[in-house]
């Protein structure tokens, strides 16, 4: 059975939730291949790829897995290790700050271990190149010594297998990208997905919830598990103080303006970005570095947090000369729509 043998740094730093709430988050985790929902092409490529390996008694390829936060990066990482029989080692790119740190994480692992690397596209250069060859040939290139007496040796490693997971996967190297041979890419759930992941954590909660409540959550939860789940805890505190211990959509209803969701799951973020774009510069189009520095929101967030979902739902578009707001978004944020002709197509 895989289990976490060592973890070498603490979980990364997580957007949206505080360190209570991930406690929770985790005890949430799907344990099993089938509490994990949604995402059923991700779960079949990831299920072939395990069972050829485990046919052919081999190491599982390398695997990235990329995409939005929340959406089971992580989860599926621990769901993978458990499913090969093998340990799982948890690291992020940060975290290893020199070729050393590499060697050592390396050079203790298992045949068969989960190397779990984080946030794999902020892994700096030195590093990166040392693990071309690890990941390629098991192999670890190093010197010994310093100046004339250096010399350079080759370690064998047992065969593992990394599985890294990253928000913004344009920004991992050709070469780095090019040496996982399983990538996948999650995307955001339906509601109808949503909504078993909430029954089942309300069930697991042990919280009684009625049909309404999970389908106003699954509805506003951005179509991420991680949102759901807190809307859920949410609504639980809510249902636990202020009503009679079962989960009813008006105390679901306070927890969303708790949180400050909106009716299309938009949260506080989302609605300034999109204001930005229409009140500062009329519904673009506007570069993101200028969107960023209007809202004094860092450049990475808005790209790897706000834009995907309201691309996803026709909110905001991209084009080449930058960001626009499209009628959806107007209509949302009931701002009137102005009919020119820049804008005609996005009506
Ligand atoms: N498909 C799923 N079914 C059930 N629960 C899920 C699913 N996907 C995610 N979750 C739950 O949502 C929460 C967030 O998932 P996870 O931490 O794996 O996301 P992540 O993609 O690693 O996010 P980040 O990019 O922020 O690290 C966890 O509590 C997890 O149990
Ligand atoms: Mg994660």
């Amino acid at each position: 059975m895989g289990k976490i043998k060592k973890s070498i740094t603490a979980a990364p730093e997580e957007i949206e939730s505080t360190p209570e709430e991930e406690i929770l988050l985790t005890s949430l985790r799907a344990q099993v291949w089938d509490d994990f929902c949604g995402q059923e092409q991700v779960k079949e490529s990831l299920k072939i790829a395990i069972t050829a390996a485990r046919r052919r008694k081999e190491a599982l390829e390398h695997v990235l897995l990329y995409g939005p936060p929340g959406l089971g990066k992580t989860t599926l990482a621990h769901l993978i290790a458990k499913e090969m029989g093998g340990s799982i080692k948890v690291t992020s790119g940060p975290a290893i700050e020199r070729a050393g740190d590499l060697a050592s994480i390396l050079t203790n692992l298992e045949k068969g271990d989960v190397l779990f690397i984080d946030e794999v596209h902020r892994l700096n250069k030195v590093v990166e190149e040392m693990l071309y060859p690890a990941m390629e040939d098991y192999s670890l290139d190093m010197v010994i010594g310093k100046g004339p007496s250096a010399q350079a040796i080759r370690l064998d490693l047992p065969h593992f297998t990394i599985i890294g997971a990253t928000t913004r996967a344009g920004l991992l190297s050709a070469p780095l990208r090019d040496r996982f041979g399983v990538v996948n890419r999650l995307t955001f759930y339906q509601p109808e997905e949503l909504s078993i992941i909430i029954e089942k954590a309300a069930f697991k909660l042990n919280v009684p919830i009625d049909e309404k409540s999970i389908g106003e959550i699954s509805k506003r939860a951005r179509g991420t598990p991680r949102i759901a789940l807190k809307l859920l805890k949410r609504s639980r505190d809510f249902a636990q103080v202020r009503g009679q211990g079962k989960i009813v959509s008006d105390l679901v209803s306070k927890a969303l303006d708790m949180l400050e969701i909106d009716h299309a799951g938009l949260d506080s973020a989302d609605r300034r970005f999109l204001l930005a774009i229409i009140q500062k510069h009329g519904g673009g189009p506007v570069g993101v570095e200028t969107i960023a520095s209007t809202i004094s929101e860092d450049r990475g967030t808005i790209e790897e947090v706000v834009e995907p979902y309201l691309l996803q739902i026709g909110f905001l578009k991209r084009t080449n000369r930058g960001r626009m707001a499209t009628r959806a978004a107007y209509d949302h944020l009931h701002v009137i729509f102005p009919r020119n002709d820049t804008q005609e197509h996005l009506l």
